[in-house]
């Protein structure tokens, strides 16, 4: 893992050289039986060197405490390694979605990392990671708390734990899923 990241940091030194991105690496167990992949980091995580952490940390502890699933029995990543960002009218720096081209870049480095970590379920968080790992046709509205499979790994894809405070009426879907999730990692069906 520790040459993973000394790459990925040589590779996109090389290619954001103006920009010197910040690179926040995934945490956690590994190997792990779960692997969470968010879909890129914040100020906060860029800030802190670490993912889900500020007020994206408070929305994955509630679905950790939904899902029974514990932050130190998992390892936890994101898509795009560092924060895409755009200035808003008012000249702050403020997130924006991530590029195709971002998601791409970073796509071997968060597979080279699945293969470290050897997951057997891979959830997946919001749009990003999901269409990342299963294709741009694959949609969260529809692929949301069904079973893929992902290079012989089971796949989950979920709301975005975020998405669900913006959007409440995701939410009776989001928390079923998180439910479920969770019995079927304890055996449950
Ligand atoms: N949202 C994500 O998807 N990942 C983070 O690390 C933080 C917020």
């Amino acid at each position: 893992m520790d040459r993973l990241r000394r790459e990925m940091t040589d590779f996109f030194q090389k290619l954001y050289v103006e920009e010197q991105k910040i690179l926040v690496f995934g945490e956690g167990r590994c190997p792990s039986r779960v692997a969470l992949v968010g879909e890129a980091p914040g100020e906060q995580e860029t800030l802190q060197g670490r993912p889900f952490v500020g007020r994206a940390g408070k929305n994955l502890d509630e679905f950790l405490a939904l899902s029974g699933i514990r932050r130190e029995d998992v390892y936890i990543t994101n898509a795009v390694k560092f924060r895409p960002v755009r200035t808003s009218p008012a000249g702050n720096l403020v997130n924006r979605a991530p590029s195709q081209e971002e998601i791409r870049l970073c796509l071997p480095f968060l597979r080279h990392e699945l293969a470290l970590v050897k997951p057997e379920v891979i959830v997946t968080l919001g749009n990003v990671p999901l269409r990342a790992l299963a294709g741009r046709q694959a949609v969260i509205g529809e692929a949301h708390g069904r079973w893929l499979e992902w290079e012989g790994a089971k796949l989950y894809p979920l709301y975005h734990p975020a998405s669900v405070i913006y959007n409440r009426s995701l939410r009776p879907a989001y928390e079923a899923d998180v439910i479920r999730l969770g019995e079927a990692l304890r055996g449950k069906k």
